[in-house]
């Protein structure tokens, strides 16, 4: 029985009154509880725009189309990442173009990133990976110098900052993941953030079926194609709650992130990636980088400690070979590495000191295996 899980998330009888209420109003599609919830992450990240939909995945395809990223275009996207950043560009037609990452933050590699860009390059999606921030900077360098969009997936990036500036701010758009395994979660949904207003109009409009919003409550109409990836006031509901609480869930989880820092330092054959200059990691997942980190999934499992790869080298899977309208620029050896030996612990709101205690000595045992209590 697993008594130390990966995540834990946070739903409290707040949370649950709140998920009532919306209920009993009778209102259950988007309205005024996303409406809130937009505004409350709008008002916490600092930007101008927050729009709530289905899912990050969603997000991040709405954002290449908001920017006219489409078929004969190419797009640069990490290969250590899930496959859904490089899902986006595909499902709108443009090439996907992955490229390495660097071994210790496990975040794209730059100098590659720089050298995969051609003229047909339109967009590159880093990813904020398990809440490190990027450099912002030089992303932003390469912005201006090759006239290209930054597209951000921050899916689990909310809270990490770069340069006193909260990730959602510091790109052309980001897009953040409320799946359970982030820490606001809505159970299902995405939010984009964006300081544009033609984009966050467009991505508004294209989510509410092709509709001028402005005559919504008249007669609608409907001035160009559009879907529905509209966030139910149900879901939005969990998500008002979780924001009301975010400074100290993020504050907890930065401490549960140092003492595991402080509990690991000189056990042997265990290394951490490097938090990125000038950042402020979010914490979102706690890594280390172990040898065989699938043997130490099983033993940890049966000492009742979930513990999980960091994610996926997309090179490695068929989905993402290389076609017409998939390229792999180089060998991924930081990719491979970081598929291969990145593991991560337990961490969520309410965690014990003794339990990261015990997930520490777990692990220095499991890592060389040793012997089950
Ligand atoms: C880096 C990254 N991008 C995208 C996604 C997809 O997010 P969603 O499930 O909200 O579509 C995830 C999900 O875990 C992720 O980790």
């Amino acid at each position: 029985m697993i008594t130390i899980p990966l995540i834990k998330p946070y739903i409290t009888s707040e949370v649950k009154r709140k998920v009532c209420e919306v209920l009993d109003s009778g209102y259950l599609t988007e309205g005024p509880v996303t409406h809130e919830f937009e505004g409350q992450f709008r008002a916490y990240i600092g930007c101008k725009h927050a729009i709530a939909v289905t899912s990050c995945t969603t997000g991040l395809e709405l954002a290449l189309r908001a920017v006219g990223i489409g078929s004969g275009d190419e797009v640069i996207i990490p290969d250590f990442t899930y496959p859904a950043t490089a899902d986006a560009a595909g499902i709108v037609g443009a090439k996907i173009v992955i490229v390495d990452v660097t071994k210790d933050t496990m975040l794209i590699d730059y100098a590659g990133l720089q050298k995969a860009i051609t003229k047909k390059t339109k967009a590159i999606i880093p990813v904020a990976l398990f809440g490190n921030p990027l450099d912002y900077r030089f992303l932003n360098y390469i912005k201006q110098k090759y006239k290209v969009k930054i597209i951000e997936d921050a899916a689990c990036a909310i809270g990490a900052e770069y340069n006193g500036v909260k990730v959602g701010n510091l790109v052309d758009i980001s897009v953040f993941s409320l799946h359970p395994r982030k820490f606001i979660t809505t159970g299902e949904g995405g939010i984009i953030t964006t300081n544009s207003p033609w984009v966050a109009n467009w991505i508004n409009r294209y989510k509410h079926f092709g509709m001028e919003l402005s005559t919504a409550r008249e007669r609608a109409s409907f001035v160009s194609l559009g879907t529905n990836c509209k966030l139910s006031d149900v879901l939005s509901a969990i998500g008002v709650v979780q924001m009301r609480h975010i400074e100290e869930l993020i504050t907890e989880r930065r401490q549960l992130a140092m003492n595991y820092t402080g509990l690991l330092a000189g056990v042997k054959n265990i290394t951490l990636p490097r938090v990125t200059r000038m950042g402020v990691h979010s914490f979102q997942s706690f890594c280390v980088f172990v040898d065989k980190p699938c043997d130490v999934i099983k033993k940890m499992r049966m000492r009742g400690i979930e513990v999980q790869i960091g994610t996926y080298a997309l090179h490695m899977h068929k989905a993402f070979k290389r076609t017409t309208s998939c390229a792999i620029i180089g060998r991924m050896r930081a990719s491979t590495y970081a598929y291969r030996h990145c593991l991560v612990l337990p961490l969520y709101h309410g965690m014990k000191i003794d339990d990261q205690k015990k997930v520490v000595r777990c692990l220095e045992r499991d890592i060389e295996g040793g012997e089950n209590d």
